[in-house]
């Protein structure tokens, strides 16, 4: 097969991966969360292993099985995602596939938030979480030589992945059209637009396992010595 001699490249290497939503406690017993199931980040880090590599995969809390043949390091919320992926580094390719939640509690409460019988709400006050992909795309002695994102969009899906390529230090994102039409998150197939230094590349509509080997393959590709 055409595919072996490029894939074989990626025997022993190391690829770290996140997969899965978080979760951000509100109190001892709430959290926000987001409809991330995990399975394109784990389809991607079940990939690589058939490929040969070495694979560590941080995820969040997810209810499918752990991948075969994966080192599986499992964390709740951003800031442990955070600390998990530091941990493991270095690494050759990074596949930041998880839904991160944007913003956490600024101040997680200890007790459970009662009601006061006034039928005053409470405020949750939120502050922005650390951004994990732009971490790993920007480090500054530890940086992977490939480092790959994703973009979830409702409109102007390839700027807006063309935004993020630049402002994460990324090599490539893979730009996934959520708006309701094209199929919620946590469905099984994803339409996906490859946007990278080369240009942009649009993939049919194809199986979340589909994706997660085309990937491979593109990563393969890019890791092979100029000819
Ligand atoms: N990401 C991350 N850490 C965060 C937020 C996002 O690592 N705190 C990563 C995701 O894993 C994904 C990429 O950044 O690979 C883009 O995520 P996305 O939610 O589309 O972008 P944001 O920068 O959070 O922008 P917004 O949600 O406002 O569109
Ligand atoms: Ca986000």
């Amino acid at each position: 097969k055409m595919l072996a001699p490029v894939l074989s490249g990626l025997a022993g290497r190391h690829v770290l991966i996140t997969s899965g939503p978080t979760h951000e406690p509100i109190d001892p017993v709430r959290y926000i969360a987001n409809r991330s199931s995990g399975r394109q980040g784990h389809a991607i880090a079940a990939a690589f292993a058939r490929a040969g590599a070495r694979v560590t995969l941080v995820s969040g809390p997810v209810t499918i099985p752990d991948p075969a043949g994966v080192d599986v390091v499992h964390v709740e919320s951003a800031r442990e995602m955070l600390a998990a992926i530091d941990a493991a580094l270095p690494a050759d390719v990074a596949v930041m596939a998880a839904a991160v939640a944007d913003w956490r509690m600024a101040e997680a409460q200890n007790g459970k938030i009662k009601k006061d019988g006034s039928g005053a709400v409470p405020a949750l006050a939120l502050v922005e979480n650390p951004d994990i992909l732009a971490t790993v795309g920007r480090h500054a002695t530890l940086r992977p030589r490939l480092v790959v994102g994703f973009a979830a969009e409702t409109s102007n899906v390839v700027d807006n992945a063309r935004a993020k390529l630049a402002r994460k230090g990324a090599d490539m994102i893979l730009a996934n059209d959520v708006s309701p039409e094209r199929g919620v998150m946590g469905g099984d197939r994803n339409t996906i637009h490859l946007v990278s230094g080369e240009g942009v590349a649009n993939w049919p509509t194809l199986s979340k396992t589909e994706v997660a080997e085309r990937l491979v393959a593109e990563v393969a590709r890019r890791l092979q010595p100029a000819k």
